[in-house]
Formats: C-alpha cells, sequence, structure tokens
C-alpha cells in the first residue's frame, strides 16, 4: 500500500451510505446490488497497478462475484490487500454537540475473525467538526483501536476525520487540525502503538466549504505538509488522504502538489467519493456500461497514482469530475 505510486481504494460505505449513494443514481439498495456495484469495482482490469489495499464493509469482506470468486480472492489475485471498516458508526455524545465511534468493546474478536476471512488492515473514522468546538473523545477512542487491531495482527488506519463543515479559513483548519493530531498522537504513544505499522487518514487542510476565500493547490499543500511535518513522527508508514467532499479534480491536484518535492513519508490516497463519484454515474446499475465505468476508475486510479509521484498533469476533465461531493455532516 505504501508503494510508489499506490493508494487506497476506499469502498467501505456503510449499507445506509451505499445505499444513498445507489438510489441517487437510481438503483435499489438491496444486498444484491451493494454486490454488483463492488464487484465491479475490485475486478477493473489492472486495478493493482495503482491500488495497494481496499477497504471494505463488513458485508463486502464475506461477498463474492457472480462467478463464485470470494472478493477477497480477487482481490489477492490484483495484488491488492484486503481491508476492514472496524468502526460500528457514530452516536451523540451526551451533552455535547460531538459524536463518539462505537465498537471497541468486541473489536478484539472481531479482528481476529477478519484477519481469519483475510483481512489485513482496517479503518476507524471519528470526526470533528470544526464549528463544534474542540473535539472530546475523537482522539482517545483512535489509539484504543490502533492498540487493538495491532494485536490482531491488523494495520490500523487511524481517521480523525476533520469535517469541511463550516465557513471558517484555512488558518483556522490549521490550529485545529495540529491540535487534533497532536492530541491524537499523545494517545497513541501512551497505548504503545507501533507507529512504523499504521497508516494516518488525515483530512486536507483547506477552507471549510463555505469559506467566501479559496485557496490554491499550493497553499492546500503548504498548509498540510506544514501541519504534518509539525505533529507526525516520520517513523509513521503512509499519509492516506480521504477526499472529503473535494471534487475529483481537485482531490488528485492537491495531492500532486504535496508529492512536488520528498516527504518523510509516502503520502498519498485513500479515496472514496474521489473514485467512485463518476464511475457510480457512469454505471447506474447498467451492466452494458460496467466496461466504461471500470475504464474511470481505473484511469482515475493511474491520475492519483502520477499525484502520488508528483507527476500528475490534468488533460479533459468531465463536469462530474470536476464537481464537489461535499455533503454537510457527512456520515460515513
Ligand atoms: P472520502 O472522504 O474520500 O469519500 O472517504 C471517506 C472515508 O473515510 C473512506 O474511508
Amino acid at each position: 500500500m505504501t508503494m510508489a505510486g499506490k493508494g487506497i481504494l476506499a469502498m467501505d460505505e456503510s449499507n445506509a451510505t451505499c445505499g444513498s449513494r445507489l438510489e441517487g443514481v437510481g438503483v435499489e439498495n438491496i444486498e444484491e446490488n451493494r454486490r454488483r456495484y463492488r464487484e465491479l469495482l475490485i475486478t477493473t482490469p489492472d486495478l493493482g497497478e495503482h491500488i495497494g489495499g481496499a477497504i471494505l464493509f463488513e458485508e463486502t469482506l464475506y461477498q463474492s462475484c457472480a462467478d463464485g470468486t470470494s472478493f477477497v480472492d480477487a482481490l489477492n489475485a490484483q495484488g491488492i490487500y484486503p481491508g476492514i471498516k472496524v468502526d460500528k458508526g457514530l452516536r451523540p455524545l451526551a451533552n455535547t454537540s460531538e459524536s463518539w465511534c462505537q465498537g471497541l468493546d468486541d473489536l478484539a474478536d472481531r479482528s481476529a475473525a477478519y484477519y481469519e476471512q483475510g483481512a489485513r488492515f482496517c479503518k476507524w473514522r471519528s470526526v470533528v467538526s470544526i464549528p463544534d468546538g474542540p473535539p472530546r473523545t475523537a482522539v482517545t477512542g483512535l489509539a484504543r483501536y490502533a492498540a487493538i487491531v495491532q494485536n490482531a495482527g491488523l494495520v490500523p488506519i487511524v481517521e480523525p476525520e476533520i469535517l469541511l463543515d463550516g465557513e471558517h479559513g484555512i488558518d483556522e483548519t490549521f490550529e485545529v487540525a495540529s491540535w487534533v493530531w497532536a492530541e491524537t498522537f499523545k494517545y497513541l504513544a501512551d497505548n504503545n502503538v507501533s507507529f512504523e505499522r499504521m497508516l494516518l487518514k488525515p483530512s486536507m487542510v483547506g477552507p471549510g466549504a463555505d469559506c467566501p476565500t479559496r485557496n490554491t493547490a499550493e497553499e492546500v499543500a503548504d498548509y498540510t505538509l506544514r501541519m504534518l511535518n509539525s505533529r507526525v513522527p516520520p517513523a509513521t508508514a503512509g499519509i492516506m488522504f480521504l477526499s472529503g467532499g473535494l471534487s475529483e479534480l481537485d482531490s488528485t491536484l492537491y495531492l500532486n502538489a504535496m508529492n512536488q518535492s520528498p516527504n518523510p513519508w509516502h503520502v498519498s490516497f485513500s479515496y472514496a467519493r474521489a473514485l467512485q463519484n463518476t464511475v457510480l454515474k457512469t454505471w447506474a446499475g447498467d451492466d452494458a456500461k460496467k466496461d466504461e465505468a471500470q475504464a474511470i476508475l481505473a484511469r482515475r486510479a493511474r491520475e492519483n497514482g502520477q499525484a502520488q509521484l508528483g507527476k500528475f498533469v490534468a488533460g479533459d476533465v468531465s463536469d462530474s469530475e470536476s464537481e464537489s461531493t461535499y455533503q454537510k455532516n457527512y456520515v460515513y
């Protein structure tokens, strides 16, 4: 996953989120349609050239292709590590406007079962909303999760997503992100988590979605790298960004800008929306469009692989690829 020119395909949307995306293109949210769509993604020819890992939802980890090949075997055949989302979603935290992430109680047992099924890495996503003020529980849960899953042999992705929601400018995002990552690493160290065997999934440091001032790719890259350099130990294996509602094009341009000079870590992508948005719209449940949709996914993976090397050059871009996928109060 941290080889040059490679990143991660996030395809771990919960049934509710996957369902709303499917319904958005006129496809009914039933298990068979979720399976068909995910089969299209993972059987994309040569996907493994630029995708080193795929994060799956629990249901998907146990599914198979129409020809009976398990999804785990199909991914391994492409040289892609199967991963699994292990958090059990967000719940309101009493007496605050914050949320907390469920799933720690039985995590050791579940991790052992996921490893047995073929998963080799995993993800836990907590969220931070800048307008809601400093988070209290987001980072403590992340550290306990990372410690538990490392003991089960899984590589944790540590993801405190700072949502795009808000009118704040890039400087305020920088302050909050610096605080979040300082706290995250304090708790990771307190829990004896091995930095060499984990990946981070940060949001890029940019302005809030409703901020009137927009920043260039170079500015976003500069703020993001300054924040990471001051907070993230070089031993950390990889920084795999989420796309967070940025357009497909911006996600690639921002990553490319961050890789114009060497970084202490592998700086790459773990995008869901920025890899899948146009793919899903193109397929829209019609298997006659499968090849076209897969070609788009292969191209988006290749372009982000180029951005990981700092060598992306934008060509013709469709409207869909340049439109933001931002949704307020985004739930995964
Ligand atoms: P995007 O923000 O890239 O859609 O993905 C979010 C995520 O956490 C996927 O694992």
